[in-house]
């Protein structure tokens, strides 16, 4: 069975997936918390969590709530910043078989194209991931996500400061995903994958107080599955490019739809909490699939349902 994957046809290096599968940034950290628990060089790819120039302590407590089929966070990404990534992180993932993509956040566009000039040519890094789509963050993320023009200027930059393929990650909270991800692809993004979280909050009735302690957060899992699926299925039919689909995917079922929606590959995020294998479970779910439907290549089920 052939399961392998090109993210990034139009790039000089390209980004060939030996299968569709990849952990959603800000769930797997960089990799190596998982590496003990599972043998994470079979998945397609590791997204790591999203870095910024200087290292971020993140928001106040609390940052996580479980809501009715999903977690809302508000991390405000707490991350090591990028100095250290590419002292530290980039030189272990440099000897793995799995490529690492990094994602990347800034608060101007100059900034995601410092971030990205940074990563040009650092053993290790195969791909960038554009988060234009944060919502945990006071200035830029998920601003630049919510209007075409900001969303092009942000991966116009980027992809004149980096030779490495481009995923640019959009956000559910803008009323036209596909004119942003038409805009995205017309400014030069290798590929688009989505979505993040969908803003959210909770309340404590006994405190009268919001749970999170940033008031607002992202809402992630199966809860919003539904959602994930029909932009993905919106914005596959608006672009060209590759699609990386994301939001909810627990199982193999849940990504096999999002393949059939017109997904390349998918992201799984959540999941990973309550199963830190659920990325393994799940490629391991798509072969099984593949294998009962006497289906010899992945590409034969990429927007099944859209025919
Ligand atoms: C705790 C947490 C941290 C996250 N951090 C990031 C991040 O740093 N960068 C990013 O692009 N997305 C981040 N995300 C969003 C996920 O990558 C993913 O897009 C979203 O959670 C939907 O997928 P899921 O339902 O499978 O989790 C985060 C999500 C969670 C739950």
């Amino acid at each position: 069975m052939n399961l392998s994957v090109q993210i990034a046809p139009e790039n000089r290096h390209g980004l060939l997936l030996a299968n569709p599968v990849m952990t959603a940034s800000g769930t797997f950290g960089y990799g190596t918390e998982y590496s003990h628990l599972f043998d994470i060089q079979r998945l397609g790819a590791i997204v790591c969590k999203g870095t910024t120039l200087k290292p971020r302590e993140g928001n106040a407590q609390t940052r996580l709530v479980e809501t009715a089929s999903g977690l809302l966070n508000s991390i405000g990404l707490q991350n090591i910043g990028i100095d250290t990534l590419i002292e530290e992180k980039a030189p272990l993932w440099s000897s793995w078989r799995v490529p690492v993509i990094v994602n990347i956040a800034g608060e101007t566009a100059n900034e995601y194209a410092q971030l990205a000039r940074r990563l040009d040519g650092v053993a290790g890094v195969s791909a960038i991931e554009v988060n234009i789509s944060c919502p945990n963050i006071k200035a830029g993320g998920a601003e630049f996500g919510t209007n075409p023009k900001s969303a092009a200027e942000v991966t116009a930059a980027v992809k004149a400061a980096t030779s490495l393929p481009v995923l640019v990650k959009l956000t559910p909270n803008t009323s036209d995903i596909a004119r942003v991800a038409v805009a995205v692809a017309e400014a030069g993004a290798d590929a688009i994958s989505l979505i993040n979280t969908l803003k959210g909050m909770a309340i404590d009735i006994t405190r009268r107080r919001p749970l999170l302690g940033n008031i607002t957060g992202g809402l992630s899992g199966p809860a919003i599955k539904p959602v994930a699926l029909y932009m993905v299925y919106e914005v596959a039919g608006a672009v060209e490019l590759p699609v990386i689909g994301c939001g909810g995917i627990a199982t193999a079922a849940d990504a096999i739809e999002f393949i059939m929606a017109g997904a390349s590959a998918v992201q799984v995020g959540t999941a990973s909490f309550a199963n830190p294998q659920a990325p393994l479970d799940v490629l391991e779910g798509i072969e099984q699939f593949m294998s009962d439907k006497g289906i010899s290549n992945l590409t034969e089920l990429v927007g099944a349902a859209r025919r």
